[in-house]
């Protein structure tokens, strides 16, 4: 039932990023366990309500391309997914190698080919793009894949499209050397989305959270879930810290989508409310409940119950 003015999503989304895997499940850094805080994440999303439909992963999946990390990486995910009916759409990053990840993750023949696909969610339609370069960190799209992704948006779908890319196309303010490291010529692809039906683009690859707008397009990066980037660091070009991993939810309604950062670390609770009153306070009139949880003064906001 409703408690305030908003319907239920039309759809939900998990957006994950940055796993960074090993084979053998060996540790990132020789200190980070990806195998364990992934482990987390997945399981995190059966308590989440509503249910996300799909679990889109914006790249660096595996650290070093390793095949193992691959298939460590769909025996983690791929039943989790399945216990909650939720798709999974993966997306390729810097870390990530064309070839075991279009044979490991698809079972297709190893290829040097731009790994991008298209997804349809109940109508929603989401574009896995590969900014990936051959050898290098940073991010970029050759002509033949723009020109795919403006034949993709040539036709509206039902409910719009959402990009996933892992290189995400914003400036970054508390990380200036990242910026060596982001997708080039974003102008090329400005011109390709601008005035589409792309709703939001998501994207990961930063290591932390952050909001932001491409092409009069909302932006959402999700942190990493394997370790995230200190920001407050004066004497550090670059801090990665085994800490502050999330996820992000992301939750379509007709006329906008809501993105909500989910930290995956166990801190201690200070303050908390069953739900087991969830019953209780839908078997009140709308009135009742401003009553009894807004008004300042009620038994409820006095601590008294
Ligand atoms: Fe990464
Ligand atoms: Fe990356």
């Amino acid at each position: 039932m409703l408690l305030g003015q908003y319907g239920a999503p039309t759809h939900t989304i998990a957006h994950l990023s940055d796993p960074h895997l090993l084979a053998g499940g060996a540790p990132l850094h020789g200190a980070v366990d990806t195998v364990a805080h992934l482990e987390r994440a997945v399981t995190m999303l059966r308590h989440l309500d509503p249910l996300p439909q799909a679990l889109v992963f914006t790249g660096d999946l595996a650290d070093l391309g390793e095949p193992d990390a691959y298939r460590r990486l769909r025996s983690i995910v791929e039943p989790a997914a399945a216990a909650i009916g939720a798709e999974v759409i993966w997306v390729m990053g810097n870390h990530d190698e064309r070839e075991p990840y279009a044979a490991e993750l698809f079972g297709e023949q190893p290829t040097s080919a731009p790994q991008d696909r298209v997804h349809d969610l109940d109508g929603l339609r989401i574009v896995s793009l590969d900014t990936t370069v051959r050898g290098y960190h940073h991010g970029a799209l050759d002509s033949s894949q723009l020109d795919w992704l403006r034949g993709v948006l040539a036709t509206p779908a039902p409910h719009g499209t959402v990009i996933a890319v892992h290189h995400p196309p914003v400036p970054v303010p508390l990380m200036p050397a990242m910026a060596m490291l982001e997708l080039f010529d974003q102008g090329a692809l400005a011109d390709v989305v601008r005035g589409t039906d792309v709703r939001a683009i998501l994207g990961g690859h930063l290591h932390y959270s952050t909001h932001s707008t491409f092409a009069g397009i909302p932006v959402s990066v999700a942190a990493a879930t394997c370790y995230t980037m200190a920001l407050a660091t004066p004497d550090r070009l670059i801090s990665g810290v085994d800490a502050n991993q999330a996820i992000s939810m992301v939750h379509v309604y007709d006329d906008r989508i809501v993105h909500t950062a989910v930290p995956l670390v166990d801190q201690p609770e200070t303050s908390s409310f069953p739900a087991s009153a969830r019953s209780r306070i839908e078997a009140m009139t709308p009135e009742e409940r401003t009553e009894a949880f807004s008004r300042k003064d009620s038994t409820f906001n006095r601590g008294a119950e």
